[in-house]
């Protein structure tokens, strides 16, 4: 499934049109873009993924929650939420403090097909409450996502190693990868 196909503005796809593309899941893809410079360099994601319930994203040292710097969002009865976590081991993720919020949910789309949200943070928050530096080398990506907007209810969730900065993995119906 490719990703801009869930989206139903043209807008949403012209943005990430040079976007490099990550298949985490058969259910779940995303684009991942790395903008700006210096100290403002951000990250900017388009998760598509084929539920109605809740998404997380997450990275850090572990293939697990132990140590993550987690987003969890969603589009509930029209409504986008989503909001900053950190993982403290084998149990549900910690909210980081109201001043340690850093991901802004940009847009989202929910329909039969599935939910598709623009995320943004920058790379390096500068936040000590349970943020990872987003860097140029391999880490574990985690994701997640739950049937329902139920935060870690009814929970579907894996892991790959990779780098947000270089993964450029093929499109879904094209054998190579994205040129850009
Ligand atoms: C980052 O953005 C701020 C606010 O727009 C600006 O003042 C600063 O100069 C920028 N820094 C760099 C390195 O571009
Ligand atoms: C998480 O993964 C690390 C590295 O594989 C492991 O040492 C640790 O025990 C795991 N933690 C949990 C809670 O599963
Ligand atoms: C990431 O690191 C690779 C290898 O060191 C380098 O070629 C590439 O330019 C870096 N990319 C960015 C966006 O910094
Ligand atoms: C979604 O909306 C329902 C009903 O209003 C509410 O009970 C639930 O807490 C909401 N979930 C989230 C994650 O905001």
């Amino acid at each position: 499934m490719a990703a801009c196909r869930l989206a139903t503005s043209v807008v949403f796809c012209a943005a990430f049109a040079a976007a490099r593309f990550m298949n985490l899941n058969e259910d779940y893809q995303a684009e991942v873009d790395i903008i700006g410079s210096g100290e403002n360099t951000s990250i900017l994601l388009l998760l598509t993924v084929n539920t109605k319930g809740y998404v997380g994203f997450g990275f850090g040292p572990n293939p697990n929650m132990t140590g993550a710097d987690l987003f969890i969002g969603g589009v509930n009865n029209s409504m986008l939420y989503g909001k900053d976590y950190h993982g403290i081991g084998n149990t549900a993720p910690e909210e980081d403090c109201d001043t340690c919020q850093d991901w802004e949910v940009v847009t989202g789309v929910e329909s039969d097909s599935g939910t598709s949200l623009v995320i943004q943070r920058l790379v390096n928050t500068l936040d000590t409450d349970g943020d990872i530096e987003i860097q140029n080398s391999t880490t574990y990506v985690l994701w997640s996502y739950g049937e329902f907007d139920i935060i870690n209810h009814h929970r579907r969730r894996g892991f790959r190693e990779l780098n947000l900065f270089t993964v450029d993995d093929p499109r879904p119906g094209s054998s190579t990868p994205n040129p850009n």
